[in-house]
């Protein structure tokens, strides 16, 4: 499929292991969350643009590099907040914007709850976080969000997808590139991913 991207990193293969299993407990869940979050993100940035740059160093003047863009992290509240440290670590200059979605337990449809977003978009490049991708009802809404606040370069980064999610979130915005550790099999009758990892937000702020 188009603009998706699956790791094939052993570290991250390694990792989703272990927070997919039902015996780890929050803390290490969390610290996860952060280290999958840095190593896909990691991925995701490979074609951030550059500025040439020379630079001087102890023994001489040589050229480098600093990054052009201006990178906004957008965390949907609750589960994409645990991403955000681990790529603050890579990036410590980026912007945290968040925004509150939550489904509908019936419907499963996202209800907006949070957003503070200023009137004029400033960063160039959002990196969506949310480690589920299920049916894909709050990353498309998050895009809308985003492009209508002005910014056009986009990419989700999340830790697993269901395939009703990616195609939903392709079909509505292909041009948005997606960032996954991996695809699981389908949703269940209440939207949960199978075999997934359960609830991500309960199972960092241990509310489960
Ligand atoms: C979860 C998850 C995503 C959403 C994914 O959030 O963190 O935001 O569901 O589902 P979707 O692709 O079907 O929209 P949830 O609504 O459980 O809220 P929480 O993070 O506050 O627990
Ligand atoms: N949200 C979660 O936290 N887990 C799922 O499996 C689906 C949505």
């Amino acid at each position: 499929m188009n603009n998706l991207y699956i790791s094939s990193h052993p570290l991250v293969s390694h990792k989703l292991t272990h927070i997919r299993d039902r015996r780890t407990k929050s803390r290490q869940f969390r610290e996860l969350i952060r280290e999958i979050s840095a190593l896909l993100t990691y991925e995701a940035t490979a074609d951030l643009n550059t500025t040439p740059r020379d630079i001087e160093t102890p023994m001489a003047v040589t050229k480098g590099v600093e990054l052009r863009e201006n990178i906004g992290l957008v965390p949907i509240l609750r589960a994409g907040l645990g991403m955000v440290e681990g790529i603050w670590w890579l990036m410590p200059n980026a912007e945290v914007w968040h925004i509150g979605l939550y489904r509908d337990e019936e419907t499963l449809q996202p209800i907006e709850y949070y957003n503070k977003l200023p009137v004029e978009p400033t960063v160039s490049v959002c990196l969506i976080l949310d480690p589920m991708l299920a049916t894909g009802g709050s990353a498309v809404a998050t895009v809308n969000i985003l492009k209508d606040w002005g910014v056009n370069k986009i990419k989700f980064v999340g830790i697993l997808g269901a395939p009703a999610g990616i195609q939903n979130l392709q079909t509505n915005h292909p041009d948005v590139p997606i960032h996954l550790a991996a695809i699981d099999d389908r949703l269940n009758d209440q939207g949960y991913i199978i075999p997934g990892l359960g609830d991500a937000g309960d199972r960092q702020f241990g509310t489960g």
